[in-house]
């Protein structure tokens, strides 16, 4: 058992935020002292933990005299804002936002996948994108036995990546348009109940948006594969909490479909839920609250010899965000790592 330590959770009152309380209970974090933070719009709120009631401040300068670890999930101007105050106070950052993440002196974790590279870092990890950290666990115990060469992946992403604000005005909207009402978004750009879109986050130079490449380049960072082959198409669906990804991979060599079965049945992260019987895959239903992330469906691609088809669903919450990013505090415990050994980043 690890020493316990202090942490600040920064956006306590978000859709991660809320996540990161239940974990840190639910798995025992060894705590000392749990400090809840803010925007000033939520000081003087208060969260339940194991029982106690704590009062939310807004985050401010002192904030993080004497805490060892911050989980920082408040949207990236956010992070970007605290993190020098951060790392000079003698914390560690795990960061849920996309900030530091292809900044190539911050490590992008996955436990699962790249826990050595958390070794080095400057006082801040980056937590990956969430559609990524779903794929990655999914896809890599079939790497590690033969390289993929290509990904093509389709998402059907819940409204929880966009925080509680959007799961909430998908409710509020499907009870209008039930009620014969046309509402108008206010969080999202386009009504999102009854209906769905592409991906909203900015659209880059190449026609792919900014969610669609943080697939591509992240994966690239995580596996250490700066070459590997991505392309991704993000769609944003009316279900609130879990995402779901079609993927297509193909290999140098043909990989059998059972030989794939039998490697993601055992690997840590996922696990395989399908009954061809039934014709029953995950759903988000099944992968909402869950830690694993839910595999099935896996075929040989009839286009190609070297293909493998996959369906995947995992909580976006849970290991897409908190559970990722409390798994990265475990292992910076567990080994010992929480103070940085490299000693500068530019924030
Ligand atoms: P608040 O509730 O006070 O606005 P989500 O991603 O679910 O929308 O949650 C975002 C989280 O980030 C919330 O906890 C929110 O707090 C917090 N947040 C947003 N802006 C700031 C800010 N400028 N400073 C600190 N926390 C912020």
């Amino acid at each position: 058992m690890s020493k316990p330590v202090n942490v600040a959770i920064l956006g306590a009152t978000g859709a991660v935020g809320t996540e990161l309380l239940e974990l840190l209970e639910s798995r025992n974090f060894p705590l000392n002292n749990l400090k809840l933070l803010a925007s000033p719009r939520s000081a003087g709120n208060t969260l339940k933990f194991k029982g106690e009631t704590l009062t939310i401040e807004a985050v401010e300068e002192s904030s993080f005299q004497d805490i060892d670890v911050v989980l920082a999930s408040a949207g990236g101007s956010t992070s970007k804002a605290w993190a020098k105050t951060i790392v000079e106070a003698g914390a560690v950052m795990v960061d849920n936002s996309s900030a530091f993440r292809m900044n190539p002196e911050v490590p992008l974790i996955v436990p699962e996948i790249n826990p050595e590279a958390a070794a080095n870092h400057p006082g801040i990890i980056a937590n990956p994108n969430c559609t990524t950290i779903l794929m990655a666990v999914a896809i890599y115990p079939l790497h590690k036995i033969q390289p993929i060469e290509r990904i093509v992946v389709s998402t059907y992403q819940s409204a929880s990546g966009a925080g509680a604000r959007a799961m909430e005005e998908v409710k509020i909207q499907s009870q209008a348009i039930l009620n014969g009402e046309q509402p108008q978004p206010e969080i999202l750009p386009y009504p999102l109940a009854f209906n769905l879109f592409p991906h909203n986050s900015p659209l880059t130079d190449t026609g792919y948006c900014e969610e669609e490449m943080k697939m591509v380049n992240e994966t690239r960072k995580i596996f250490n594969e700066p070459t590997l082959k991505v392309t991704a198409t993000c769609v944003r669906v009316p279900v609130l909490r879990a995402h779901s990804e079609a993927i297509n991979l193909e290999f140098k060599n043909p990989f059998s479909v059972a030989q794939a079965r039998e490697i993601i049945a055992q690997s840590p992260g996922v696990k395989l839920l399908e009954d061809w019987q039934k014709n029953y895959f995950p759903m988000p239903i099944d992968a909402s609250g869950k830690d694993d992330v839910l595999v099935g469906r896996i075929r040989q691609d009839i286009s190609h010899p070297c293909g493998l088809e996959l369906w995947i669903c995992g909580d976006q919450i849970r290991k897409g965000a908190a559970l990722n990013a409390v798994q990265i505090a475990e292992l910076l415990l567990e080994e010992n790592w929480l103070k940085p050994k490299v000693s500068t980043v530019k924030v």
